[in-house]
């Protein structure tokens, strides 16, 4: 039996549904790159690999990903989560994320924007729906190429919980595979 329930803010639901992992998103327009946080993001398809990125139209990233049509969704894990709060703290509107974070940006094979090397993974996308931007500023990416790493297995990933809380990726359990139909694994 769950523990007596009490009303709960709406506006705050979002501390349990937010799936996270917090991502980097970089981008590149024109001799502009830049670096945002991002945790407002859902899977939309498989194939094509659908991606919907809530991106404010008050970030700088904004005006750099809707004029590029581009960007690369980069995962970083908790060993760089403090420079991963700090980038989502100031804008590139005022500094160069690149330099100012020590991070190195690695050309991509599909995209102008640079993969973030430190980052575990890196999915270079082109923006493929642009209906939600102006309503939501949802953008639908298609994810065109993706490099991962070969190690760890399993990559500690962060994931915000509103209000400066995160959560780090855990155990894993592959006690509930069985129970899936192959075609929703
Ligand atoms: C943990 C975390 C999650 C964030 N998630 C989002 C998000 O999903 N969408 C968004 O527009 N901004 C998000 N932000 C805020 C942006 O990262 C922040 O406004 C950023 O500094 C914008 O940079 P820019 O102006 O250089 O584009 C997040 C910030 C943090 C710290």
């Amino acid at each position: 039996m769950l523990n007596t329930k009490k009303d709960f803010p709406v506006e705050n639901v979002r501390r349990f549904l937010e799936p996270g992992p917090i991502v980097l998103v970089s981008s590149a327009y024109k001799n502009e790159t830049n670096i945002m946080t991002m945790g407002w993001h859902m899977v939309m398809e498989f194939s094509p690999s659908l991606v919907g990125c809530l991106i404010s139209s008050a970030n700088y990233s904004f005006d750099l990903i809707r004029n590029s049509r581009q960007c690369v969704i980069n995962l970083p894990t908790v060993d760089i989560a403090t420079t991963v709060v700090k980038i989502g703290n100031c804008s590139g509107r005022d500094i160069d994320k690149f330099a100012e974070f020590g991070l190195s940006p690695k050309p991509g094979k599909q995209v102008r924007a640079p993969l973030i090397d430190e980052c575990y993974a890196n999915f270079e996308c082109r923006l493929v729906d642009t209906n939600w931007i102006k309503k939501y500023n949802v953008f639908v990416f298609e994810v065109v190429e993706a490099h991962v790493a070969t190690s760890p297995k399993t990559p500690k990933t962060i994931h915000y919980r509103g209000d400066g809380e995160f959560m780090i990726s855990g155990a894993e359990t592959r006690k509930y595979r069985k129970l899936f139909k192959p075609q929703m694994l």
